[in-house]
């Protein structure tokens, strides 16, 4: 292909196309780099595994917070100063227990309930995980390092944009009786996806 044709057809690097998207929007004063600033700072230092395992924490030292988390997840995590964006509906608390592994994926795209569990990991966005962990659950399980008994039954849940869901992992028998910051320095955010067990 001659140059000139190269040139014409050549497509601005997926950066360039996001900068000059963000300039276009700033000329006109709808201030999209202020926005970006704000949603960086967002993801990194608010919307952090840490809330869910602050949750996790609460419910394995409080029966009857547990007891609300799982009726009702969104109200429960309001009690602790977390919140949910309007749209997340409803948070879905899924309780694992020695034979019942819970796990969460978004087959569509890539819905969390980010601000309680933290932005998804890359893998979690990948179409590999998002139709494997469906169709060979044990098996996907299995390579991310959870090799799982069989007799414990795996149940996949998959998200929607309204219904957000969190695992409820078991508390490590070794743990009962450790303050509740201590408990919630152990709960990762792999478990809160149903990945990883504690
Ligand atoms: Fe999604």
């Amino acid at each position: 292909m001659p140059d000139h044709d190269r040139a014409v057809h050549a497509t601005a690097s997926m950066e360039q196309r996001v900068d000059a998207i963000q300039a276009a929007l700033d000329e006109r004063g709808m201030k999209a780099t202020e926005a970006v600033e704000e949603l960086s700072q967002l993801a990194q230092e608010t919307w952090v595994p840490q809330n869910g395992a602050r949750v996790v924490a609460k419910a394995w030292v409080d029966p009857a917070f547990r007891g609300r988390l799982l009726a009702n997840g969104r109200a429960a995590v309001e009690e602790l100063g977390l919140t949910m964006p309007k749209h997340h509906r409803h948070l879905v608390v899924l309780e694992n227990t020695p034979r019942v592994q819970n796990v969460i994926c978004c087959t569509l795209c890539s819905c969390t309930a980010f601000t309680i569990i933290g932005l998804p990991p890359d893998w979690y966005k990948d179409l590999e995980y998002r139709s494997r962990v469906v169709r060979e659950s044990r098996t996907v399980l299995k390579e991310m390092g959870l090799d799982l008994p069989s007799d414990v039954e795996i149940r996949v849940w998959d998200t929607t944009a309204d219904t957000r869901y969190m695992v409820l992992p078991e508390q490590p028998p070794e743990t009962v009786g450790w303050a509740e910051e201590r408990l919630a320095g152990i709960v990762t955010r792999d478990s809160l996806i149903g990945v990883a067990r504690l």
